[in-house]
């Protein structure tokens, strides 16, 4: 089979997929919405108003490298939101790659974003196709407001703070705890350094009285973007939600996973992680909020002469994500990436471009910049 529409959302079925199927009907990219149950797709989509405004078909496909290959056939962009990455990605870049599509996928996951690098990275790039695996509000609004940083020359240094406040979705649990049993790296000199695990940060949330706290949050895909601009040298990322017990149960199940579960076989070690995160999920969160689902990224960049801090707030963390998949596969069916290969969102698309889209759709304001020099 050899697909006529440009785009296939690979787990369309998911909080996030319906999403990036939502904004593509408002930029009126014609898309295929795939996963692994039509039913469950075809009963997501009936809910969304206005869908049959929007060309599009609904196909099951088994997760293997093969039928996804079939199926990819013929489209330009693969969108892809069957996560945890470092579990279940790998299939579906390989597809992507062999059907020769550019690849975009919603990770927050560093130890997949380095993992697609060294698989994948040269490979895209000989294609000349764009892997970009984090096109997401996690962490492409952050990124934007680095990019707006170091619109001031001679800043070498990024202390950022990505906060949001609402519900994980079933696979955004699945992945958070999934990243708990993976080494994280900050960024030293263009060296990665390991955080020591049991890292805590007391954060001033900009626009806030009240503190909060947050840790590494697994890295985060930051330091990997930043690794090779000659612009940058050093990276560090505090990350969580704004509920401090919610972000103190995620410094206590770092203890005990590293106490009881680190030490065990990986295949036990894995299930084991699977069986506390599906004990700590309440199902599918409800319909984000704009009054209550609330982003706040922050970066602080220095140099030996120089500061600028950028302030992005926002709501809806999960409709950021779906609309910067949707503007990301809109961009590429009308114009080449700015670079191939693995790419984050602002490297293959601009971060003015991106901070457009996400203020043109009501998602974030005018971003706050202070710069002394
Ligand atoms: N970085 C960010 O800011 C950000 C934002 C949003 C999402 N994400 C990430 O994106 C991913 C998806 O999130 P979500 O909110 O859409 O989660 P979700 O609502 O749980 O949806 C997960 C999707 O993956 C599919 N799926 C799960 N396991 C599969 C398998 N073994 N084979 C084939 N399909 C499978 C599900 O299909 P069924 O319906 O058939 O189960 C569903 O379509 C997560 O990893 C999350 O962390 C990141």
């Amino acid at each position: 089979m050899s697909t006529n529409k440009p785009v296939v959302v690979y787990g369309a079925s998911g909080y996030t997929g319906r999403l990036v199927c939502e904004y593509l009907r408002e930029l009126n990219v014609p898309f295929i919405a795939a996963g692994r149950d039509k039913a469950r797709i075809q009963e997501v989509l009936d809910r969304v108003p206005g869908i049959d405004t929007v060309d599009h078909e609904v196909i099951e496909v088994e997760h293997a490298v093969g039928p996804l290959t079939e199926l990819f056939r013929g489209a330009k962009v693969v969108s892809n939101m069957v996560g945890p990455f470092i579990k279940h990605g790998p299939e579906v870049a390989e597809a992507a790659l062999a059907a020769g599509c550019h690849y975009l996928d919603t990770t927050g996951e560093q130890d997949w974003v380095l993992a697609a690098q060294a698989r994948f990275g040269d490979k895209y790039a000989e294609a000349g196709l764009l892997l970009s695996p984090g096109v997401a509000q996690m962490y492409t609004t952050g990124e934007i407001a680095a990019n707006i940083c170091l619109e001031t020359p001679g800043l070498d240094t990024l202390d950022i703070l990505v906060l949001w406040k609402g519900f994980p979705t079933y696979a955004s649990t699945q992945t958070i705890f999934t990243i708990l049993t993976a080494d994280w790296f900050y960024l030293e000199q263009n060296e990665y350094k390991q955080w020591d695990r049991q890292t805590k940060f007391e954060i001033a949330v900009p626009g806030a009285h009240e503190t909060a706290l947050a840790v590494p949050w697994g890295g985060t895909s930051h330091p990997v973007w930043f690794k090779n601009d000659p612009r940058v040298a050093n990276v560090k990322v505090a990350g969580g939600v704004f509920d401090r017990a919610v972000v103190q149960g995620v410094v206590d199940t770092v203890k005990m996973v590293d106490a009881q579960i680190m030490t065990l076989p990986t295949e036990q070690r894995d299930a084991e992680m699977a069986k506390i995160a599906a004990s700590v999920q309440a199902g599918m969160p409800p319909r984000e909020n704009p009054r209550i689902n609330t982003s706040v990224d922050s970066v602080h960049a220095s140099g030996p002469l120089g500061r600028a801090h950028c302030v992005i707030h926002g709501n809806s963390n999960y409709k950021q994500t779906g609309l910067l998949q949707a503007y990301a596969a809109y961009s590429l069916l009308q114009q080449a990436p700015k670079r191939v290969g693995l790419a984050s969102a602002c490297q293959a698309f601009g971060h003015r471009e991106l901070l457009g889209q996400l203020k043109a759709f009501g998602l974030v304001l005018d971003p706050v910049l202070t710069v002394h020099k």
